[in-house]
């Protein structure tokens, strides 16, 4: 039979079976390997089953499907945490089936859910955390349209004061082009022209305030500031914008705000780099979000959004509900939300304190710089995020010399910025090997385990594309240690074009101590005769 170029599996796993003429109406049955310990039938694939399946085999047979998935603390891809503690699991698990929005009948979820929005106006310095309002969110994504919202209404508040048209010309509001897709996604979902910045090296692949101020005009809703960028965890200057913007309006009168998208670095920034000025210290800082699954260290489903007081929060924005028998406000994109992640976010602030979270950010950071030096080190790296590079401080000591400090463990003496490592080959890899595609590395890392994006930058620097990795709590600095030997031995395989076959060859060896300790060298047996089986 010849070989055919592409091939249907649906139909050849299909008409391979033992009774290929029984098949669904949708030819998609699912035959699992309990069926026969269970004595339950097939499952159809894309249509509700007639007859239910026994828990455990359900059960069973779930479990066995998603262990296709990556695993969460190797995908280093994803900025979302993957651990916590089994008392939280505990906790969460005794309220899964609590409704956030049922304010009368899970009050005190509701004061757990009042106390994380003043913990966090206080971490991010509002004037008075009575005064801050916010909300729990289903991540940043939600909290960033909620931002946005409000800064929209209070332009359109001001233009009809002012006898102004609200669609002639209409809103815009103003973000670097590294912005994430939540932020784009407000823009289109609410109707607000999206004026992106154009980024560059110089700018540290994210948002130039002083070009930013070219797209600011009086119909300027505001500008979304980034804390840090997905794409390299570069902070956004926050206060240099705030500058920019503050001339403009003595300049202009016309008054834009900032929100700040602080969906990693809300949990960074205040307990790494507390000195660092980017939030309410700045007045023309009206709201932040920031996502409690990142490094905010709980599962993924939690977000939040302060505003930094109620002035800021137009109240036709806020709902007032007359529910079964109580009034409750509301003031987010959808109804029912499940109450266990802000229960999780409360175990943190309890558990972990301030200490706690700095510990761990500190830690995070730490270990980012280990991988970025050992990349940059190997040769064959370029790193594009800069939080290993020191910020040079000086003294003058008597005698008017000036000497040059530097504590390597000291994080203020660092570029401050998310624990994340960018990086893509340096010039001399690709001089020496041009047919080398760096998004292979993405695909051979894969085989070994790990998860680690290939992705273009930003529009404007789409040319380039970047590995990136995020340096979480799990991500340790033994993982590490195994993580720099997998992309050099990648990097040094694919590089081998005597045998285009080696970089496949090199996920079976290691060439690092762990891999040779424990193990004899080649030739240390004798030779088989054949009699054994060489697989088990
Ligand atoms: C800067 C930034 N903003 C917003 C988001 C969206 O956050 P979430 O996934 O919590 O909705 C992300 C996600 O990575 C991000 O990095």
């Amino acid at each position: 039979m010849p070989l055919a170029r592409h091939l249907n599996t649906d139909f050849l796993v299909r008409t391979s079976q033992d009774h290929k003429h029984i098949h669904s109406s949708t030819g998609h049955l699912a035959t699992h390997a309990y069926g026969a310990r269970y004595g339950t039938e097939p499952v159809p694939k894309y249509r509700i089953p007639s007859k239910g399946v026994d828990a455990q085999a359900t059960y069973q047979l779930l479990h066995d499907e998603l262990t296709l998935d990556g695993t969460p603390a190797l995908n280093l891809a994803s900025f979302v945490h993957t651990w916590m503690p089994k008392e939280a699991d505990q906790l969460m698990m005794e309220n899964i089936s609590k409704n956030l929005i049922d304010q009368d009948e899970y009050p005190m979820t509701q004061v757990l859910h009042t106390r994380c929005v003043s913990i966090l106006a206080e971490l991010w310095h509002a004037h008075s955390s009575q005064e801050a309002i916010g909300t729990a969110t289903t991540g940043s994504s939600e909290a960033i349209q909620l931002g946005g919202l409000a800064m929209k209404r209070i332009w359109q508040e001001r233009r009809k004061a002012a006898g102004k048209s609200i669609h002639e010309p209409g809103p815009n509001i103003v973000m670097g082009a590294n912005a994430q897709v939540a932020l784009e996604k407000f823009a289109r979902y609410f109707d607000v022209e999206c004026r992106l910045v154009p980024i560059s090296k110089e700018s540290h692949y994210c948002l130039d305030p002083q070009r930013a101020m070219q797209y600011v005009d009086e119909n300027t809703i505001g500008v979304y500031v980034i804390l840090g960028s997905t794409y390299t965890g570069h902070y956004e200057p926050v206060k240099e914008m705030a500058a920019l913007l503050d001339e403009y309006e003595e300049r202009t009168g016309n008054n834009v705000p900032i929100h700040v998208d602080g969906a990693s670095g809300g949990f960074i920034a205040p307990f790494a780099t507390p000195k660092l000025e980017w939030d309410f210290r700045i007045p023309r800082v009206v709201s932040i979000n920031t996502s409690g699954h990142k490094f905010g260290l709980s599962y993924v489903g939690v977000g939040w959004v302060v505003w930094r007081s109620k002035k800021y929060l137009p109240k036709d924005l806020i709902f007032e509900l007359h529910y079964l028998g109580s009034v409750e406000y509301s003031f987010s994109l959808n109804f029912s939300r499940p109450a266990h992640p802000i229960i999780a976010q409360y175990f943190n602030f309890i558990h972990l304190g301030f200490e706690g979270y700095r510990n761990v950010a500190l830690q995070d950071l730490k270990n980012a710089r280990l991988l970025s030096r050992a990349l940059e080190k190997s040769g064959y790296f370029d790193v594009l995020s800069d939080i290993h590079r020191p910020v040079e401080t000086s003294t003058v000591v008597p005698g008017g010399k000036q000497v040059i400090e530097f504590d390597e463990e000291n994080v203020e003496n660092y570029v401050p910025g998310l624990p994340v490592v960018s990086f893509r080959f340096s010039d001399k890899y690709r001089a020496k090997y041009p047919e080398v595609q760096q998004k292979w590395v993405q695909t051979l890392l894969r085989a070994k385990g790990w998860i680690v994006p290939n992705y273009e930058l930003a529009p404007d620097l789409q040319s380039v594309d970047i590995l990136r990795v995020v340096v979480r709590e799990n991500t340790s600095a033994v993982m590490i240690d195994r993580l720099v030997g997998d992309i050099v031995e990648v990097a040094e395989g694919l590089g081998d074009s005597d045998n285009p076959t080696s970089a496949l060859s090199k996920l079976e060896s290691r060439k690092t101590e762990e891999g040779r300790r424990g193990k004899l060298p080649d030739g240390s047996g004798s030779k088989s005769n054949g009699t054994y089986a060489k697989q088990c």
